[in-house]
């Protein structure tokens, strides 16, 4: 399925979308090599270099899923529309807690480093919470992934597990760390935490949440 449309305000200067796209846009994600490339996909454990169909296979599949959503990354700059990635909630569980996996991608390498994966996590940190009631969200970064670990971590996420050398890349064995994110709302974070005291590192994130979810309040807009 895709993901209903929201606006998000990047910095003083840059808005983005996080709404559909159609079949015959997803070309999008190869222009410039894009996903065909190994400067982008390097943490992503695939070594495919995806051409035009294999997008459009990939596309048909995501539309299917009943388990998650997919909302394309767009760039807005008045009347024009730029498609430079995607991101996404998966793996949709209802018990026995209500949560799901996210994934992102900006496959336009000019666009890295302006804080729209920080922004759009936040974004869709707050649509999970507020309009899908989950407990949780889970996410996995492949090291050393520093962009995306340190984007995610801005909206909360925070290490819960290493797997060491679960890929290769580069010459070298490189570690797989599962991240997740609270539902900091009492009822939610109490029920998850149970009889047990909430680790040092959750707490620290949960505030974090708090200020992604207080930050989309003010510059995210479901439309
Ligand atoms: C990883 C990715 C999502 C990061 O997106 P982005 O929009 O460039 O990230 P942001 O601009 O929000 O940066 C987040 C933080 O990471 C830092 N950062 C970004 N890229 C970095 C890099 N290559 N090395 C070190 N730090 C980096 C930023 O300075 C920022 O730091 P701050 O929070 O202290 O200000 C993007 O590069 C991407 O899509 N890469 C290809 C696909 C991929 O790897 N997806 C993730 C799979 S888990």
């Amino acid at each position: 399925m895709l993901g209903q449309p929201m606006r998000v305000k990047v910095g003083s200067s840059l808005t983005i979308e996080l709404a559909p796209f159609a079949k015959d846009e997803v070309q999008s994600f190869i222009k410039d090599g894009g996903m065909q490339l190994h400067s982008v996909t390097r943490y992503m454990s695939t070594r495919q270099a995806f051409t035009a169909e294999d997008e459009e296979y990939w596309y048909d599949q995501i539309r299917k899923r009943t388990d998650g959503y997919t909302w394309g990354i767009w760039h807005v700059d008045g009347v024009n529309r730029k498609l430079i990635g995607n991101t996404a909630l998966f793996n949709l569980k209802e018990v026995p807690f209500r949560q799901a996996t996210s994934g992102s991608a900006i496959t336009d390498q000019t666009y890295w480093g302006k804080g729209i994966a920080s922004a759009i996590h936040k974004a869709r940190t707050w649509y999970s919470f507020n309009q899908l009631d989950l407990s949780r969200i889970k996410s996995e970064v492949l090291l050393p992934n520093i962009g995306s670990k340190k984007a995610l971590e801005n909206s909360g996420y925070y290490v819960y597990q290493l797997e060491r050398n679960a890929h290769f890349a580069d010459g070298k064995y490189i570690h797989h760390e599962v991240l997740e994110c609270l539902n900091p709302r009492e009822d939610k974070w109490l029920r998850w935490w149970g009889d047990d005291k909430p680790s040092p590192e959750a707490t620290v994130a949960r505030k974090l949440t708090i200020a992604a979810l207080n930050w989309a309040d003010e510059n995210v807009t479901l439309l």
